[in-house]
């Protein structure tokens, strides 16, 4: 009786050597998106043959330097529905796996399809733009290019999602879909259905008196990792009649050359929504100035919500010297609750982190977004510590955005969404 009592404890051990059957899964869920054939990670791991060699630095990804997967939000704030981070579990069977061998075991399966790029995810757009072929060249650093396609349609338009398929996932670092509604001066000297790539004061010019929400509005943002979704039940984007469709492309070099058709892909509502989805760029800083060396500079932009909304996503934007961001609701009780905390930021992961349930703002909430710069010789990004650093375009200049998706009334005027109307980015002298 008592021999057999002292086996037990041996019992989980046996367990914890896991072997390619428990790591599979775990490597499917969390990491194939980008570590297959064409996407953004240097080495695929759709199979034990591609993964065993890299054991040892998965361990060390996942469990050491917490590199892998790429996700910066801190924990115990609200729960994300795209979270791509591992849970204890997960980090305990990949480390141990490392750490007895790496063993195939009996288990090998086929691996599960990668990504494929010739699938809608969503099903068949009711609209698509495609990249006429853009030519990434094997290395150096591109502007970003556009592309501005008319939509032709004849009436106001609400989508209820829309989607991207990316061609040429490893040199895309990202692209923006905006709707241009008619009468902007968004890259209005441009020609239609052709690639450019303006200078970045070609892109701010605006005319004086233009109302934030009539020069663009973001659609759809594509980043490594992304994967896509559909809005809410009753919620759209409105593409008034007329509009054009712009594409923001950032293609990055990546060894070889290539030529991208990456398309997008609109998919209209069947009846208008009760709710409008609207993408704003309004809660941001326009006014810092970073001095030289400083390490832990801060800036702070609020917006007042003159109108109840309710918040789906969040996506912190600043550029090299960006090093932390963390946004709070002060609600109209006092209450302070915090909706995203980013205490490392990494400008090469855009992340946009969507909401698990969307989080109602009463009339009257006031939000704070905090950023945090590194402009010192420690960032190892920095591109010149010596520089008094200000708002800008150019990766060397700084930006802090707290970019957000609010649900509001179908028929509400979004100007009416804040009680000061938010400041419009000045534009920068022609040059
Ligand atoms: C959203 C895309 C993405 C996801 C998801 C992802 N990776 Fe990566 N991974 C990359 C990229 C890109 C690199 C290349 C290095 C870089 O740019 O950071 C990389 C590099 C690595 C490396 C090389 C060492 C290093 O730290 O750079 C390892 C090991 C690794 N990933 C493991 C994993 C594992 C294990 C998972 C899942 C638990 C995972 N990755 C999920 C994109 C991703």
């Amino acid at each position: 009786m008592r021999s057999w009592l002292l086996l037990l404890p041996a019992l989980p051990l046996l367990a914890a050597d896991p072997t390619w059957r428990e790591v599979q899964p775990i490597l499917e869920r969390r990491c194939v998106q980008c570590h297959q054939k064409g996407e953004v990670a240097p080495m695929p791991f759709t199979s034990y043959a591609e993964a065993r060699p890299f054991a040892k630095a998965i361990r060390q990804a996942v469990a050491v330097t917490q590199s892998m997967p790429p996700w910066h939000a801190a924990k115990g704030s609200h729960p994300f529905r795209n979270d791509r981070s591992l849970t204890p579990s997960e980090i305990a069977t990949l480390t141990s796996w490392a750490d007895s061998g790496a063993h195939d075991g009996q288990s090998a399966r086929p691996s599960a399809a990668a990504n494929g790029t010739s699938e809608w995810k969503l099903g068949r757009p009711d609209r698509t733009v495609k990249v006429p072929g853009f030519a990434v060249p094997a290395t150096g650093q591109l502007n970003y290019s556009f592309l501005i396609v008319p939509l032709g349609l004849k009436e106001d338009t609400w989508i209820r999602a829309a989607e991207f398929r990316i061609d040429q996932r490893g040199a895309v670092h990202h692209i923006n879909a905006f709707v241009r509604p008619p009468g902007s001066s968004y890259l209005a000297e441009f020609p239609k259905n052709e690639i450019f790539s303006p200078t970045v004061a070609q892109r701010a010019k605006r005319h004086a008196s233009e109302r934030v929400f009539d020069r663009r509005q973001l659609v759809l943002g594509y980043e490594p990792g992304y994967e896509p979704m559909p809005w809410l039940a009753d919620g759209a984007k409105l593409i008034s009649a007329g509009s054009d469709l712009v594409l923001e492309m950032h293609f990055n070099p990546n060894g070889k050359p290539v030529t991208d058709f990456s398309e997008f892909g609109l998919y209209f509502a069947p009846a208008p929504p009760k709710h409008r989805i609207l993408a704003i760029d309004t809660l941001r800083d326009l006014d810092f100035q970073i001095p030289p060396q400083a390490p832990g500079f801060i800036s702070n932009a609020t917006m007042t919500m003159e109108r109840p909304v309710r918040l789906l996503s969040i996506q912190p934007h600043m550029h090299v010297r960006g090093k932390s961001m963390k946004v709070q609701a002060i609600y109209p009780d006092g209450r302070t609750e915090t909706l995203i905390d980013v205490p490392r930021y990494d400008f090469n992961w855009q992340t946009t982190y969507v909401l698990a349930t969307p989080i109602d703002l009463p009339k009257g909430t006031r939000l704070e977004s905090t950023a945090g710069f590194d402009n010192s010789p420690n960032n190892r990004h920095n591109p010149d510590p010596a520089a008094v650093v200000k708002w800008g375009d150019q990766t060397t200049d700084e930006m802090h955005i707290a970019f957000l998706e609010l649900v509001i009334e179908a028929t509400g005027d979004p100007e009416k969404l804040f009680k000061t109307v938010p400041k419009m980015v000045a534009a920068p002298p022609a040059r």
